[in-house]
């Protein structure tokens, strides 16, 4: 059975509550429990959400003794910040998707640039909540080979 984990950074425990113009009124717990529901079939998912950077590259290094098969990330802030997370993520050498709930180039220019485009399999911007649900596909495609 693969295992996914979904990984959502800083402000995004406020999903719902912060800026629903952009992001939405799903609280995070509610997208979580319907990606659990709606998981590809055989696909196992866990979820961590930090407002902490140093959290989480050591939940993203604990894939190095507790491997899963795929990750779904939303970076949120750090995306265009944090050179850490990106070689966290290549050190676990995992295949990960990344979502932005928002269209990230359709925003302030600093959005624009990501620490962790090129090192995704796929990246799925401003397609709202339904982002994390299209990654999951992806990566259900590819872990069939
Ligand atoms: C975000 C976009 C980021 O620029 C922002 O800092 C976020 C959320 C998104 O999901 O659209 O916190 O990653």
């Amino acid at each position: 059975m693969p295992k996914v984990l979904i990984l959502n950074g800083p402000n995004l425990n406020l999903l719902g509550r912060r800026e629903p113009d952009i992001y939405g009124p799903t609280k995070l717990d509610d997208l979580e429990t319907t990606l659990g529901s709606n998981a590809p079939q055989g696909m196992e998912l866990s979820f961590f959400q930090t407002n902490h950077e140093g959290e989480m590259i050591e939940r993203i290094h604990q894939l190095m003794d507790t491997p899963v098969e795929g990750i779904v990330i939303n970076p949120a802030a750090w995306t265009h910040t944090s050179v850490a997370l990106r070689d966290a993520l290549i050190a676990i050498n995992t295949p990960l998707v990344e979502v932005h709930i928002s269209n990230i180039h359709a925003r302030d220019a600093f959005r624009r640039h990501s620490y962790v485009s090129d090192i995704a399999l796929a990246v799925i911007a401003g397609c709202g909540i339904q982002g994390y649900a299209f990654a999951l596909e992806t990566l259900n495609q590819k872990l069939k080979g």
